[in-house]
């Protein structure tokens, strides 16, 4: 039977939008970053985040429809991310969905950001098989998480503090790059000396699998205004070791923590999702230690570890599937527990 899902990604500050069919898999994908309006701020701003969404989110739709060559009479339920976000910025995404949805008399289908990341692999061949373990690091989130079978979730371990990738911005700021900095920061690594600066790699001496950054940001901040107070002052070499012994710290606490995590669950396969799950570095070191142990690890391509429509038409298609659809109601909640959503029954 034919499946096939529009899928609209606006929780925080990236326009997604896209249509996923059950055979013939991703028919168009297109992503509006808002990085640039936010830039100057340090920081995405909610409510234009919001209002950029109302601008770009139905030009989008119309664009994705005409890549994919296809009418709405063709597409079988319009998924949204329903949460965790800003919750103005969801709005607009449910909204305008669940109005398509009814305009177009098919389906509307709420989808868990996070479930949507996790299962991002997925669109990849060789996709992964269930049984796998996702780590899933973006700009705000950081955990470990077994995954039995679609929509049945285990969260292994999370951060207390910063998120993974916030931690790469926070660094970032402090050496002076743009907002969001992780992808400079780890540009100016690759110019920067191994194990110059000696950073924490936090909580890696304790049982567990939950994560902290923020003192690995201080220690940062101490050695940035150390150098800076020197004679010479805090020079391009400075910065690109800094830079260097920063994603070392991070890179070794995050595969420590998956290698365990593969371990307490009795997993061999190893997803990441995410924005930082684009850095180079971390996939390497993943690859060398998972391949030690015996375990295979999976990428989606980085336009899809970063926030895309393409990953919510897929889990909405599953959604679908487990006939998990929406009574109509929009449907927006910023915070929204992960280990609360519903199995999917006989699906994939
Ligand atoms: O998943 P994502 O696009 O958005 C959220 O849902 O948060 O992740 C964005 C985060 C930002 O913090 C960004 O700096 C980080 O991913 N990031 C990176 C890299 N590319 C993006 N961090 C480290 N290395 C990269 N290459
Ligand atoms: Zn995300």
């Amino acid at each position: 039977m034919r499946l096939r899902v529009l899928g609209i990604e606006t929780s925080c500050d990236e326009t997604g939008v896209a249509v996923y069919d059950a055979t013939q898999g991703l028919l168009a994908h297109e992503v509006y970053s808002q990085v640039k309006l936010h830039a100057r701020y340090g920081g995405v701003v909610p409510e234009l985040a919001s209002r950029d969404h109302v601008r770009k989110l139905l030009p989008l739709v119309r664009a994705t429809l005409d890549e994919a060559g296809l009418s709405p009479a063709e597409l079988d339920g319009v998924a949204y991310t329903a949460g965790p976000g800003l919750i103005g910025a969801l709005l607009v995404g449910s909204t305008v969905a669940e109005g398509l949805a009814m305009g177009w008399e098919i389906p509307a289908i709420p989808v868990h950001h996070l479930e949507a990341h996790l299962l991002a692999a997925m669109l990849e061949d060789p996709a992964p098989q269930f049984p796998f373990v996702a780590l899933l690091v973006s700009g705000g989130h950081t955990m470990l998480v077994d995954v039995a079978s679609p929509g049945c979730y285990r969260v292994l371990g999370q951060t207390l503090d910063d998120a993974a990738g916030e931690a790469f911005d926070k660094t970032a700021k402090l050496l002076g790059l743009p907002y969001p900095g992780g992808a400079a920061l780890a540009q100016l690594a690759t110019r920067g000396a191994s194990g110059r600066f000696d950073f924490p790699r936090p909580m890696l001496k304790k049982p567990g699998l939950d994560f902290s950054f923020s003192g690995l940001k201080t220690a940062v901040m101490m050695v940035v205004r150390e150098r800076e107070a020197s004679a010479d002052g805090l020079t391009e070499s400075d910065r690109a070791d800094i830079a260097k012994s920063f994603e070392e710290a991070v890179v070794d606490t995050l595969v420590a923590k998956s290698m365990r995590a593969l371990k307490t669950a009795g997993r061999d396969a190893l997803i990441i999702a995410g924005g930082v799950g684009a850095n180079r570095s971390l996939r390497d070191v993943l690859r060398q230690e998972a391949a030690a142990r015996g375990a295979q690890v999976f990428y989606p391509r980085p336009e899809l570890c970063t926030d895309n429509g393409a990953m919510v038409a897929y889990a909405g298609l599953l959604r679908l599937q487990a006939g998990h659809v929406s009574d109509g109601n929009v449907q927006a909640q910023p915070r929204w527990e992960l280990d609360s959503l519903m199995p999917m029954r006989g699906v994939a």
